[in-house]
């Protein structure tokens, strides 16, 4: 059932590619994306909404953060993200002119399902995002997409992940497109991307070697911290809680630009910072990031662009990822972040796929 792989959450990293794919298939064709036989969207009610709400748990709320960033690209919708345990209990406007949108992997999560029958209550236009159309989740929404990732075993969420983000942008162009807020060269332009993400992620992942001597080299540290700006900053977050779930190491990200406000107090040379700077228009600011990092004498674990490695000398390791279009770097990014996570886990003896105090789904409040 591992497939040879000594543990569920490695086999399922590996599958990453396949997934992209097989989420693409059947939604994407000729490069436009179509998604009119899974949801009742029509566009008189696309051009009638006002409001999107993001609503989530853990990594599938990075997954949904990434999304908010993306859908304020393509849209002129007012956009925002929220944690589920939180959404019920702001007083935010909510009604017809809102689509709701709850993304979680197992489509149990009682706090999303709560989220979602209050939303549904106040008006607004439920779709959940999941892994499981057969879930609680799924049942009681007006439309669902499905993430076609297969059975995920592992407890820290990875092909789950990508799947997520991947649903997101399809659905966030078919909206778009819908209400034709987007030009079709730019929906040509990222489809046609996305159709090669798969190979590039399958091009990471069989490149493990110096990830796992990395990840032994740090293994020891007692703290880290991530940072990223625009759409790495939710892939830092998610970064750090792989690292911290199956590896229970202290990890903490910030927004990039943040590191002044309080964070910085914390560098000294035992506290690495993993920083996510993908080739995009962000690059130069949180390049002057790493060098402040750097004047505290923290060791720095850059993942970057190919290409970009020769502007940052004296970093102590660099991971890169192929170059793609900026909107998709997190596709890239966030494979090394997550083997990262596994390798210092391996190399701490910690129980991978089933780590302590955590559940696959979290049944209760
Ligand atoms: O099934 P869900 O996507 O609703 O689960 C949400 C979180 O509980 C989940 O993502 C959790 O944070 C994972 N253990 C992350 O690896």
């Amino acid at each position: 059932e591992k497939g040879g792989y000594p543990h569920f959450m490695l086999k399922e990293i590996n599958e990453q590619g396949a997934v992209m794919r097989q989420t693409l298939t059947g939604r994407t064709e000729g490069n436009v994306v179509d998604l009119s036989n899974e949801l009742s969207w029509t566009s008189d009610w696309a051009r009638s909404i006002k409001k999107v709400h993001l609503v989530a748990c853990g990594t599938s709320y990075y997954a949904a953060s990434v999304a908010e960033r993306v859908m304020g690209l393509f849209t002129d919708l007012d956009v925002r993200v929220d944690i589920a345990s939180e959404y019920r209990y702001r007083s935010i406007p909510i009604g017809e002119d809102t689509l709701a949108i709850f993304v979680s992997q197992s489509g149990e999560t009682l706090d999303t399902l709560a989220a979602e029958r209050f939303a549904k209550e106040k008006g607004a236009r439920c779709l959940a995002i999941t892994n499981n159309g057969l879930s609680s989740i799924a049942r009681e929404v007006d439309d669902v997409l499905l993430l076609k990732a297969g059975p995920e075993i592992g407890v820290a969420a990875t092909k789950t992940f990508t799947g997520q983000m991947a649903v997101l942008y399809l659905m966030a162009l078919y909206l778009a497109k819908l209400r034709e807020s987007l030009a079709k060269d730019e929906e040509t332009r990222l489809v046609k991307e996305m159709t090669c993400l798969p190979y590039k992620i399958e091009g990471l992942l069989e490149n493990s070697g110096p990830i796992k001597s990395m990840a032994e080299k740090y293994s020891l540290a007692r703290d880290f911290l991530f940072l990223g700006r625009g759409f790495s900053f939710p892939i830092a977050l998610e970064g750090a809680l792989k690292l911290k779930e199956i590896s229970y190491i202290h990890a903490e990200a910030y927004a990039a630009g943040e590191m002044k406000h309080g964070p910085i107090a914390l560098l000294d040379r035992a506290v690495p910072v993993v920083v996510v700077m993908p080739d995009d228009e962000l690059w130069e600011k949180t390049l002057s990031n790493v060098q402040e990092t750097k004047a505290r004498k923290s060791p720095v674990i850059a993942v970057t662009t190919v290409g970009r490695e020769s502007s940052l000398k004296d970093v102590e390791d660099i991971l890169t990822v192929p170059s793609t279009e900026p909107e998709l770097s997190p596709f890239l990014t966030v494979i090394p972040l997550q083997m990262f996570a596994y390798y210092v886990a391996l190399a701490r003896g910690t129980e991978i796929d089933q780590p302590r105090n955590l559940a696959k789904s979290v049944t209760v409040e």
